[in-house]
């Protein structure tokens, strides 16, 4: 009892990212913010690193953006504990600056290691760091936000930033639309059987 065999692998991963020191973001954060659902989920959103209100909680999305993003998930028929919510870095960036290469390439075995784990069938980046980091490095996400790509058998949809919107009220219909695609999208993708994944 209380070995960590017992622990299950997602937690133990959470464990392990919580007394990670890859990168000097950990002599800086708070708490770190592993990330947050249901550990069989079938959608992830994936976002870009914790901000201050996560950092204290140790908790993703829990501030404004955060607020929105379960809101928007509310209106597609989402409740937070049916998804996995996380970031691509796990510790806030001093004065929530965007993370950079190193600290995003030192926490990637970590974001990996969840999919692994998790096996979601959609994945829905927040961002552009967030979309270059897992669907494509050259990704724009003026230009494609919304629109979906399989990648070995995992249908990625890049979205913009829930915090985008905060900043730029003329954004916050293009994310909502997007938002009622993606209800769409899961109603199809979550209702055909799983892909093989290409080897
Ligand atoms: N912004 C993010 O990208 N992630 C959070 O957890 C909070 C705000």
């Amino acid at each position: 009892m209380g070995s960590s065999d017992s622990l299950d692998p997602l937690e133990e991963l959470h464990a392990q990212i919580r007394r990670c020191r890859r990168c000097s973001l950990s002599g800086v954060r708070t708490k770190a913010v592993p990330g947050e659902g249901a550990s069989d989920a079938s959608v992830m959103f994936v976002g870009e690193a914790p901000g201050g209100d996560e950092d204290k909680q140790g908790r993703p999305f829990v501030g404004p953006a955060g607020r929105l993003l379960t809101n928007l998930l509310k209106g597609i028929g989402l409740g937070r504990p049916q998804v996995f919510i996380t970031n691509i870095v796990k510790c806030r960036p001093p004065r929530n600056r965007d993370p950079n290469a190193d600290e995003i390439a030192a926490c990637n075995e970590h974001l990996l290691t969840q999919i692994a784990i998790i096996t979601p069938k959609v994945i829905c980046t927040l961002g552009r760091f967030a979309g270059q980091t897992l669907i494509d490095k050259d990704l724009s996400i003026t230009r494609e936000h919304g629109r979906p790509r399989r990648i070995s058998g995992i249908l990625y949809v890049p979205l913009y930033h829930p915090a985008a919107a905060l900043h730029q009220a003329n954004l916050i219909d293009a994310i909502e639309a997007d938002m009622r695609r993606l209800g769409e999208i899961l109603a199809e993708e979550l209702a055909t059987p799983r892909p093989q994944a290409a080897s």
